[in-house]
Formats: structure tokens, C-alpha cells, sequence
């Protein structure tokens, strides 16, 4: 896997999502189901897509005690996903715990691939240090959660393209930087705040690219779609 585009599926019902993916006929894309969705339909969601011929990223940002996110990571490893990921800030301890579950959890075939969100795409370094009493630069924070992440034997880390170089120099390029915050030129930033186009994000290195409201608030999504595709993997 690597160089890919992953859609946010960010839809309320299994129905949107199936006929938004209908569009793309024969081409079945990497797509993210997130709580939105996974909670308004539960794991069939997953084992749908995966029958329909899609990788999914499931993104539920497990973020509790270790032995809870453990017991929820077997679970999860059932499922069948590609990638699954936690909060890096639920600690090392935490992560190792994931990591075990979803390990000990996956029957059959490949362990999904583990990933740690490092900050939140929509977090500024104002709210960083007044709201969460960070008081160091965003690239700093997302260094560090970055290393504690690789420490605990997790694949990567979500983090803004803008962070991709950091983390690529800071822990080789061999772990993985999966990006959102992603806008194709001329669309709104919405809530996001560390944002780029597919073709920086490709420049700085990301490894995948999560693309949501470029792609599913587009005139035509299979166009917009092909242009992140165009832009970031060719
Ligand atoms: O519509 P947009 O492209 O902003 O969607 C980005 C997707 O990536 C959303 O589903 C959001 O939950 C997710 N995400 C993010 N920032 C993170 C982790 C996940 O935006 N750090």
C-alpha cells in the first residue's frame, strides 16, 4: 500500500454512501468511514465495503484506557479493515495495548495497518496552548507524539501534510504519514485549519492523502477524484 487518495466518506446512512460510491462504477476507491457513519450503521458498514472491493480506513480515534482501547481493537480486528487508528495522546501505554488487541485480535490474513492521530488537522497553535495548555509549536507536538507512536510499534500517524517532512526526517520515510486536511485549489478550508492542495501534500511527502468535502461536495466527485489522483499519485 502507499500513494493513495482515501475518501471521507462522511455520509449519515449506508444508502448515501453506496449511491455516492455507485458513481465511480468499476474504479472502487480507498475510503474512511467515520463515527458519523459507523455509528449509524455499525460494523456491517465495514464488511460491505470490503465486499464491495474497497480498502477502508476505519477512523474511530480510539482514545481510553489501554485496556478498554485493547479489548475494543480485538473487536475491531474482525472487521476486516485495512487501517484502524487511535489518539496519540491516550499515551504509549495505550498504543502498545491497541497495537496487542488488534494484533491478537486478527484471525486470518494481515493485521490492519495501526495509525495514531498526532493534533487534530482542525487544531491552530493558538487553541494548541490556550484550550489544550500546549505551550510548544505545532511541529514540535506533532514530532513528539510521532516518535512515542513509532516507539509503541504503531505503522504511522495521521498529521497535515505540513508535517509530513518533519515526521519523514524525524523517523524515516518508512512510517507512514497519512493526511487529511487536504483541499483541492479554490475549494473552502471548512473547519480544517493546516491545509494543502493533492500536488503539495505529494511534494511533502504524505503517504496517503484523505480527501472528504473536495471530493464528496463536488459538482461531479468522479472528476474531482481523479484530479487528486492525477495531482498526488502520478
Ligand atoms: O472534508 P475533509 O476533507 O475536511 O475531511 C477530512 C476527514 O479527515 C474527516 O473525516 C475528518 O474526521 C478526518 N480527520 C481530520 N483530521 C485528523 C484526523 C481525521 O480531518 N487529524
Amino acid at each position: 500500500m502507499g500513494k493513495d487518495v482515501i475518501i471521507a466518506c462522511d455520509f449519515a446512512s449506508a444508502e448515501e454512501t453506496y449511491a455516492f460510491l455507485d458513481r465511480f462504477g468499476e474504479t472502487k476507491p480507498f475510503v474512511k468511514i467515520g463515527m458519523e457513519l459507523y455509528y449509524a450503521e455499525g460494523p456491517q458498514i465495514v464488511r460491505e465495503l470490503k465486499a464491495r472491493g474497497h480498502k477502508v480506513f476505519l477512523d474511530l480515534k480510539l482514545h481510553d484506557i489501554p485496556n478498554t482501547v485493547e479489548k475494543a481493537m480485538r473487536v475491531l480486528a474482525g472487521l476486516g479493515a485495512d487501517i484502524c487508528n487511535v489518539h496519540a495522546a491516550g499515551t504509549g501505554k495505550m498504543m502498545e495495548a491497541a497495537l496487542r488487541g488488534l494484533t491478537e485480535g486478527t484471525k486470518a490474513g494481515k493485521r490492519p495497518l495501526l495509525i495514531a492521530v498526532t493534533q487534530l488537522t482542525s487544531t491552530n497553535q493558538e487553541q494548541l496552548e490556550a484550550e489544550l495548555l500546549i505551550r510548544r509549536p505545532m511541529e514540535e507536538v506533532v514530532s513528539t507524539y510521532a516518535a512515542t507512536t513509532k516507539r509503541a510499534g504503531l505503522d504511522g500517524v495521521v498529521c497535515s501534510p505540513l508535517e509530513s517532512p518533519a515526521v519523514h526526517g524525524f523517523l524515516g520515510a518508512s512510517f507512514l504519514t497519512v493526511t487529511p486536511g487536504v483541499r483541492l485549489a479554490g475549494d473552502e478550508k471548512g473547519d480544517q485549519s493546516r491545509v494543502t492542495t493533492p500536488a503539495m501534500a505529494k511534494e511533502l511527502g504524505s503517504d496517503y492523502i484523505v480527501v472528504g468535502r473536495s471530493i464528496t461536495g463536488a459538482q461531479d466527485p468522479v472528476e474531482a477524484y481523479e484530479r487528486c489522483r492525477q495531482e498526488f499519485c502520478d
